[in-house]
């Protein structure tokens, strides 16, 4: 269900609802403020509700990790983790404060204020980057847009995972062209990929979490960890 609010900026509230699939009752409603405005990071994007749909079917291994969400824009996958139990550090381009002031904005709508939120530009090796604690999980939904900025994604990744090298990187992307390919990448920076399909965590649906956002677009699950 969506709710207008008026203030300096257009927003919608858009709410996200997931459930157990098997039956049981349990079930988390999280809320989304979005701002209308045409900027990557002020919407929801389909890659969003999917992993989100991952994070809350995951939720038992979350309590007490330390996750940080990359390009969050407005956060879902990472409020869903937060409310999970997961300590998370919510971060976007360093260089784009109108996207962590989305980070911010989410929070606030789902009473979170334990979420530190954090400019982390991606490929850039930032003291903010360096000084982050150990990391269990990295997410990242649909930051593999910009055929430019896959090797900067796969540089902060590498180097977060070699600092925790336990951890995993969720990351889920839309597909938008044939030729759309990190294998190189990956293989460069001596990382490995498995492929999570969407039917073994139930989000092979056009509609998930009472939003359509998923559609009939095309999005793919990874888990990328440091090569063995
Ligand atoms: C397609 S949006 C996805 C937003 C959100 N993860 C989602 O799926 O709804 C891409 C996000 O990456 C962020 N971003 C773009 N370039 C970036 C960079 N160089 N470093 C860090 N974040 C960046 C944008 O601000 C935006 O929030």
């Amino acid at each position: 269900m969506d709710e207008r609010i008026t203030s300096d900026l257009d927003i919608v509230l858009k709410s996200f609802t997931f459930e157990e699939s098997e039956g049981t009752q349990e079930s988390l409603t999280v809320t989304i403020p979005e701002v209308l405005d045409p900027q990557y990071g002020m919407y929801v994007w389909p890659s969003a509700v999917i992993l989100a749909q991952y994070t809350w079917t995951h939720r038992s291994q979350l309590a007490d990790k330390t996750l940080l969400e990359l390009g969050a824009g407005v956060s879902l996958p990472g409020v869903v983790a937060a409310k999970c139990g997961a300590r998370v550090i919510l971060s976007d381009s360093a260089r784009l404060p109108l996207c962590l002031e989305n980070c911010r904005r989410s929070c606030a709508a789902n009473g979170l204020d334990g979420v530190h939120v954090m400019g982390l530009t991606w490929g850039e090796i930032s003291p903010a980057l360096v000084f982050l604690p150990a990391l269990d999980i990295i997410l990242g939904s649909d930051v593999f847009y910009e055929p430019e900025d896959f090797e900067d994604v796969i540089v902060s990744v590498a180097f977060l995972l070699k600092k925790s090298p336990k951890a995993e990187f969720w990351t889920t992307y839309q597909e938008r062209s044939a030729d759309w390919s990190i294998e190189a990448l990956l293989h460069k920076w001596k990382l490995q990929c498995v492929s999570v399909p969407l039917l073994s965590f139930n989000a092979n649906r056009t509609q998930l979490a009472g939003s359509t956002l998923p559609g009939r677009h095309t999005v793919q699950m990874l888990i990328i960890k440091l090569d063995a």
